[in-house]
């Protein structure tokens, strides 16, 4: 009884405690985004951690989880917008020449929902990704997509 009390106090603090902590509760438009600000080297890392796991959310066919991170991939997207320049490098513009169009056709599938389609709209995501990185003079750093899971998560439906 003790400790099925503690526990319910523990549960009902970090109810009460988390959207206090992350600003304005979870996915809501007016929060603040965690990509704001950061460096774009770091903003990569974020674009590569969070694609990769859309990515195995589409081949683990979860609509709930392609939502989550999708949404994470587009907040991504948001904060690298903001960086009209870096290096001499025109980032903003080459985004919106070559992964926005992408991202928007992979936003688009997955609402539609058709298994196929979302696939074939991730692998082009993937290839904007490159089309920016060879307009941004890092044709070097060439993603493809990675099926394999090395997180501590089961990407398959549990909703
Ligand atoms: C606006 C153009 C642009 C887009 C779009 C873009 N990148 Fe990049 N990316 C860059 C630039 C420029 C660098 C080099 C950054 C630096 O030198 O600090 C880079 C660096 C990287 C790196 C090397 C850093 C690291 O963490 O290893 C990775 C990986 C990467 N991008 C992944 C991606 C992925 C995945 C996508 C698509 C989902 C993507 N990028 C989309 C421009 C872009």
């Amino acid at each position: 009884m003790h400790k099925r009390f503690t526990t319910f106090l523990m549960l009902a603090s970090l109810v009460l405690g988390l959207p206090a902590a992350a600003g304005e509760g979870e996915h809501g438009e007016d929060h603040d985004s965690p990509f704001e600000g950061m460096h774009l080297l770091l903003l990569m890392h974020n674009m590569q951690y969070y694609s990769h796991k859309l990515g195995l959310a589409v081949d683990a066919n979860n609509p709930t989880l392609e939502g989550f991170y999708v949404h994470e991939v587009e907040e991504v997207i948001e904060a690298v917008s903001e960086i009209e320049e870096y290096e001499g490098i025109p980032i903003a513009e080459n985004l919106k020449k070559t992964l926005m169009p992408a991202f928007e056709q992979l936003e688009a599938a997955i609402e539609g929902g058709e298994r196929d389609a979302i696939d074939a709209a991730y692998d082009e995501l993937l290839v904007g990704c490159n089309n920016c990185h060879a307009a941004s003079e890092h044709g070097y750093i060439h993603i493809r997509r990675n099926h394999t899971n090395p997180y501590p998560q089961d990407f398959s439906p549990h909703d």
